[in-house]
């Protein structure tokens, strides 16, 4: 029997305690910190520690978010973890997850791979499951170790990138019209090239030759990206509130992907909506990819900034270039 609404029934989140700042990078690449923050916004990143996997940042986020729920891990038949930095190419992360957190083996785990829009796309789907009737509670979570695939050596890069965990539990309600009331997901497949990591998959093996040639490390067309970026993300917001009847005025918050200040700015230009309706913490993690909205998400909870029948409008684009928004009615 389909069940009417999909509602987040708690959020949790996950950092390494390692902070990398610019001050550190400026010591070991020719960079600044004055490039780094007038450039992007960002202050200091967490990089996970030797031998901490994806998983394991994922499992912390998990236990957070489950706890925040008055749920256990025996609750969860669905875990669906968006990632581009599985602990393996095989099996999904998601399985392995599933077992150093202890959800039973009748639920349902898979991957989702939509880059830094990664979260949308998971929350989406696992919503439309939880509707169905034919799941009951939903762990979704956002995590990427991107320190594991960003080179080092390139400035270009890595001094964007950290990383990070975040998940929310989803539970079906029998009451209309709250919580994840919709989503509008989408991707522009011609532009592929401006960030990927080229060697590793089916199309050029990891060889001797691609490792030596950098190739399995992520590469980005940085310019480029941002201004797709504003494009996908304002068009996103506005294709959603419109499906919904809403102007932007009747937004409470928009967490937005957090991936440059720069970008969240003409975001809100854009929308025409001032910047503190935007939940920003860029400044303290850098781009966490996946993980990058569920964090924003429960530090903005958490912090008490989302009250009883606000609306929040989730905004990303990533790799792919993907896109994806959603709206939430608490
Ligand atoms: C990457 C980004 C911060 C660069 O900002 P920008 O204002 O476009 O900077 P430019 O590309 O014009 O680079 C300016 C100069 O700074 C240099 N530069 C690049 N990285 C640098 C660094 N870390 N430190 C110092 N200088 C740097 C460049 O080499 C370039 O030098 P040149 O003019 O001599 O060639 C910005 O384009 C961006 O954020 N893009 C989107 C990236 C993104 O969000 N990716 C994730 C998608 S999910």
């Amino acid at each position: 029997m389909a069940i009417r609404s999909s509602i987040i029934l708690g959020t949790g989140s996950y950092a390494p305690e390692r902070i990398l700042t610019n001050e550190e990078l400026s010591q070991k690449i020719e960079t600044s910190d004055e490039w780094i923050r007038s450039r992007s916004g960002i202050r200091e990143r967490h990089i996970a520690a030797p031998g901490e996997a994806t998983s394991d940042m994922a499992v912390q986020a998990g236990r957070r978010a489950l706890a925040d729920a008055g749920l256990t891990p025996e609750d969860i038949d669905l875990l669906v973890v968006a990632t581009v930095t599985p602990d393996m190419t095989l099996p999904a992360c998601a399985c392995i997850i599933q077992h150093k957190l202890g959800v039973p083996t009748h639920a349902a785990c898979f991957d989702l791979n939509a880059a830094c829009s990664g979260f949308i796309y998971g929350l989406d789907t696992a919503s439309a499951m939880i509707q169905s009737g034919r799941y009951k509670k939903a762990l979704v979570i956002g995590v990427d170790k991107l320190s594991a695939i960003v080179d080092w050596n390139d400035r270009n890069t890595c001094v964007l990138f950290g990383d990070g965990a975040g998940a929310v539990v989803l539970g079906g309600s029998d009451q209309p019209d709250t919580g994840v009331l919709g989503a509008k997901l989408g991707a522009y497949g011609d532009s592929v090239n401006l960030l990927c990591v080229p060697a590793g998959g089916s199309s050029n093996p990891a060889t001797a030759e691609a490792i030596a040639a950098g190739d399995l490390f992520m590469k980005m067309k940085g310019k480029e990206v941002f201004k797709l970026a504003v494009r996908a993300m304002d068009e996103a917001a506005r294709d959603i509130l419109e499906q919904h009847g809403f102007h932007s005025d009747q937004i409470a918050l928009v967490i937005p992907h957090q991936a440059n200040l720069r970008i969240i700015d003409a975001v809100a230009s854009y929308l025409k909506l001032p910047m503190d309706r935007f939940v920003v913490n860029v400044d303290r993690y850098g781009n966490t990819s996946a993980a990058s909205v569920p964090l924003a998400l429960d530090e903005a909870r958490k912090a008490g900034r989302i009250k009883p029948g606000d609306i929040t409008l989730l905004v990303a684009f990533g790799a792919g270039l993907t896109y994806g928004s959603a709206l939430i009615r608490w």
